[in-house]
This record gives C-alpha cells, structure tokens and sequence, in this order.
C-alpha cells in the first residue's frame, strides 16, 4: 500500500473510514486555512482601511516582503501561481472565477482586431464554450465550435486545420473535463506556432492540469492560461488566475476602477494600468478568500510537482489496473502521457453507483449517467483505491445498485 506524500497536512471530514476521491471538485482542506481566515479577521479588525496598504505578510512569513489587500492578487500570483505554471515574474494574477477572466478576455478590442473567429473546441468547459457563443452578438466575433472525435476527445486535426487568417483566439482546455484526457505538449507547441503565424492568440484552460503536475506554459507557447485553485490545489470559491504571456497587450472594456492607472486621482476618462494584470481587475477585490488561496498550492509545491505527478500516477494506475480487471471500460485515457489525475468508468446508472458508494462514504461523482468520476490525489493510499473498487465490483456483480434511490437534495452533482 502506498503512502500518501503529506496526509498530515490536510483536514479529513469527521468519519474515520472516508475515501476522498473528488480531488476534480473540490480539495481536501489545508491545515492551516482556519488560522489564515483567522488572520483576515485580525487585519480587518486592526488594520480596517489601511489593510488596503499593509498588512503582515502571513503568506511568506519568513521574508520583509511588503503587501497588503491592494497588492495580494499579484504577489500571490508571482509567488504562488508562478510556480506552478512554470511562469516568468510579472505573469500571474488572482481572478474571481475563469468565467470572468474569459469575458475581460474577449471584452479586448484587441481580440477582434485579430480576426473574426473565436475557435473553440465543443469539449471546452462552459464557461469558455458558452462565453464564445454569448460575445457573437454583441461583438464581430464568431464562435467556430470544433466537434470532438468519436472518443468524445479533442479533435486534434480537425482543430489545426480551423486555424486561419480569420481566427482571433483559440481556447482550449488542457486537460478534458469530461474525458480527464490531457492534450499533448507537441500538440500544444502546434497550436501555439499556427496561431501566432495567423496573429491568433490562443488561451489553455488549465483547470483541472495546474497543481496536478509540472507545467511550463514558455515551452507551451499559449498567450494566456487560466484556471482554479479549487481542485486539486485545495483553494476554495473565488480562487482563479490568469498567466498572461510578457509582452501582451489587451485592455479590456469590463476593466474596473481597481484596473485604472491612478485609481485614487478618479479622473474622468478612464486610463488603463501600465501592468496588464491589473486590467483584469474589476470592481473592489474580494479581500477573504485570497486569504486561504495558496494554502493548498504551498504544501504541492514544498512537496514538489514531480511527485505529486508521480503520486498520482501510482493512484491512476491502480484504479486502471482494477477496472481492467473488472471488464469496465474507461473514458478517460490509459497512457500515462495523456492521463490527468482523473479517471473516468463507464457504468450503468453511474449516478446511483456514485450514491452507493457515497453511503459508505466512498466519494466520487457522476456525469451524465453515463460516468462514473474519481480523481485520487495526495491525500489518497492505493489502499484507499482498492476499497473503493471492491465495493464497485461488488455492486456491478449483484447490480441491486440500479433500482436504489438518489439523493436529490440539491442541484449540485
Ligand atoms: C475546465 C474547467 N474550466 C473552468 C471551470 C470553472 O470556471 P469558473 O471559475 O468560471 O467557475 C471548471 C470548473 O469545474 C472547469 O472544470
């Protein structure tokens, strides 16, 4: 049975025998997060409006680092972010969610100016998928939405060939949310070389890749990479970033004042801020969860993202030796080259497996009906693995699973 890197780092649920296996959702929680939204409490209360300015710098405590609420999302970004996406100095910056990075994205007029085309790949998450269609009526941008292939995967030629004089930007997810299929580095480098020789910028969405394993978004060659620190990386709700490649130019319409080169001079006319970072700032930033953010990003990276990969391969592994084992066939890729830190089992009644599972405190999830998700991580044992997949053998072998009942108390699965 394997040992999981740092199981003492993190805080598990109140029943003694749960395997966590939604790592793709939602991370355990990091041991010092209560402390840390102690700290917010604390500056608030001594500091009140000059927290804006200063405040202890309970992130790097061990440096004269200077920083307060008006500096967090950009000196967690390089400190933090950076790291993990193998970013230069001056890339990274906390955002409230990817949805609105997309639209200060696509707000750009320097966007349209590239073309008329947004290319994006049917298997996008939502909030780039959606985005893309939504800005067609308001801007000369036409969403060129990309089918996937048979195996429901990235249609990677299909894609290359799309990209043309007319393409603005080409957003694609690095690894498949529905599918846990990661697209390869040379794939990448290809797009990135046919985008730039159109003048098209291209973005990754990273979501469920950042904090799973190394990343390096120079040799990637994307213009922008977005994604969350909710998942694997143990963050909570309003925990994005941006890696925004040097150099970039794009003023975005949905800029806020927070964004403005000279905020506190409320001049008239809006002028954009030198750093193109902060132009991803809208209204007042949310202070609170920026204080818990990288808790969970500090414990992967002291641990480093080589073994994190290495962990998480041992996990997969095993769980696609068991479901081989079982006949159960997988969504999610076998290569370890392609394979995320998720795997997917295509069962029967995958949503009433999950809630089996889930009553003997086995987590994972459903998608569709169709799949049934688990993503084990640093916090998991091999041995945690085989629990979960004798109790799946089970339930396949006597299928009572499939008449039972699902627990439709709230909307989200
Ligand atoms: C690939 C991917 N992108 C984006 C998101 C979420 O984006 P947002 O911050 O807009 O909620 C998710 C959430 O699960 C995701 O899986």
């Amino acid at each position: 049975m394997s040992t999981p890197p740092i199981p003492s780092a993190y805080r598990f649920p109140d029943e003694p025998d749960a395997v966590e296996l939604r790592s793709f959702t939602h991370g355990l929680q990091p041991e010092r997060v209560p402390h840390m939204m102690e700290q917010f409490t604390e500056d608030w209360r001594q500091h009140g409006v000059d927290a804006w300015n200063r405040v202890p710098n309970h992130w790097r405590p061990d440096t004269d680092d200077p920083v307060g609420w008006w500096t967090l999302p950009t000196y967690l970004g390089d400190e933090f972010v950076a790291p993990l996406l193998g970013a230069p100095a001056h890339t990274c910056i906390l955002q409230p969610s990817v949805h609105w990075t997309i639209q200060c994205l696509l707000s750009s007029p320097e966007v349209g100016a590239r073309g008329d085309e947004v290319l994006v790949s049917e298997t996008a998450f939502p909030s780039i998928l959606h985005s893309a269609q939504r800005w067609s009526t308001l801007r000369d941008l036409d969403p060129h939405i990309v089918s996937p292939t048979d195996a429901r995967r990235v249609d990677r030629e299909a894609l290359l060939g799309a990209i043309g004089p007319d393409t603005a930007l080409v957003a694609l997810s690095h690894v498949g949310f529905t599918t846990g299929a990661c697209l390869p580095a040379s794939f990448l480098r290809s797009v990135a070389e046919r985008a730039q020789r159109h003048d098209a910028l291209f973005l990754l969405d990273g979501y469920h890749a950042a904090a799973t394993r190394p990343i390096d978004v120079t040799h990637l060659g994307c213009d922008l990479y977005v994604g969350g620190l909710l998942k694997e990386a143990s963050g909570s709700a309003g925990n994005t970033f941006v890696y925004l490649r040097n150099g970039l130019d794009l003023t975005p319409r949905l800029t806020g004042w927070f964004g403005n080169a000279a905020p506190f001079e409320f001049r008239t006319k809006p002028h954009p801020h030198p750093d193109v970072r902060r132009r991803f700032l809208g209204g007042t930033t949310a202070v609170a969860p920026m204080y818990h953010a990288v808790e969970g990003v500090r414990l992967l990276l002291d641990l480093g993202l080589d073994a994190v990969r290495d962990h998480s391969l041992t996990l997969t592994d095993r769980a696609i030796a068991r479901a081989n084992a079982l006949d159960v066939p997988l969504r999610s890729p076998r290569a370890a080259d392609e394979r995320s830190a998720m795997v997917l089992l295509e069962v029967p009644e995958a949503e009433r497996l999950a809630a089996h599972l889930k009553e003997h405190h086995v987590y994972t999830d459903s998608r569709r009906n169709e799949v049934l998700r688990m993503a084990p991580f640093v916090w998991n044992t091999t041995g945690e693995i085989d629990r979960a997949f004798d109790l799946i053998g089970d339930a396949l072998a006597a299928g009572t699973y499939r008449s039972r009942s699902v627990d439709t108390s709230g909307p989200v699965t």
